[in-house]
């Protein structure tokens, strides 16, 4: 296979000969049920998924698969709806390289959504959680292999991953609309099961506060390669204590994400604008 480097000038130079003169400054990558961010953009460009070479292409039927540039909160933004989950059978190099993509073309920060069952009782179906810490329990690592210096260091720091004065922006644009949103970890896993009871209680007894499927890959990529991360969660589903567990469907999780997507939006949205 070609060397990540070359196929990673390829696509940006790729897209940069389309969205020229235009220069996102910030990236949003949208979780399950939560793409209806992209009606609120003024879209200058939007490019499938299919005619960007060696993208991945997205299998889920809840996402687009598009790359959508445009301003959000009259800022430019790069937006991919609909991301690459690791349960599809794609390899963390896959799921991550859409994000080193955004990098490459110049955003600063990166602002991630996603769907997660609850692990704290606090944390109602509904709630919003904003994410100050991780526990990675995914069976592989993007970082894995052959480390390339130009795009960051073989050994990342993880300690100041999720930034702090963002995260308080996010909380004070949340209390301010009256949304309840809390912070908290997120516990990755594989999927695509969701968790039995024990496990549930096994990652809120290691300190977990949302689980999901998503979004850690693209954090650690995100922080190789230096970028300022926000993570936020839609808790579509509660997962302990063991007796308020019910049986959840996809169908579920994206009728619970819908509904609290505008309040995602909201947060993210007024959080750019206010950059
Ligand atoms: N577990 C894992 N991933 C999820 C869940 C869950 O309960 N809900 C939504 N995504």
């Amino acid at each position: 296979m070609e060397n990540l480097l070359v196929r990673l000038k390829e696509t940006v130079s790729h897209l940069e000969d389309i969205i020229a003169p235009f220069k996102p400054r910030y990236g949003v990558i949208l979780g399950t049920g939560l793409g209806n961010l992209t009606d609120t953009i003024d879209i200058e460009h939007e490019i499938d998924y299919a005619d960007i070479p060696h993208f991945p292409v997205s299998t889920v039927k809840s996402h687009k698969g598009k790359l959508i540039f445009g301003h959000l909160g009259g800022k430019p933004i790069v937006a991919l709806a609909g991301r690459f989950h690791y349960y599809e059978g794609y390899s963390m190099q896959e799921v991550t390289f859409p994000v080193r993509v955004m990098r490459l073309l110049g955003i600063e920060t990166l602002f991630i959504s996603n769907a997660a069952g609850s692990l704290n009782p606090d944390i109602k179906t509904g709630h919003l959680m904003i994410i100050n810490d991780h526990i990675n329990l995914m069976p592989d690592h993007p970082l894995r292999g052959k480390n390339y210096e130009e795009l960051g260091p073989r050994f990342p720091d993880m300690l100041k991953t999720y930034d702090p004065k963002l995260n308080q922006m996010g909380l004070d644009i949340a209390a301010k609309h009256g949304i309840e949103c809390h912070t908290g970890v997120y516990v990755a896993v594989p999927g695509p099961t969701l968790e039995t009871p024990a496990e549930y209680k096994y990652m809120h007894i290691i300190g977990g506060d949302a689980v999901g499927m998503s979004t850690v890959p693209e954090i650690i990529v995100a922080k190789h390669m230096d970028l300022k991360v926000f993570a936020i969660s839609v808790a579509t589903d509660m997962g302990y204590p063991p007796e308020v567990i019910q049986e959840t469907s996809l169908e579920d999780v994206i009728q619970v994400a819908t509904e609290a997507e505008p309040k995602v939006t909201t947060v993210i949205s007024e959080l750019i604008a206010n950059l």
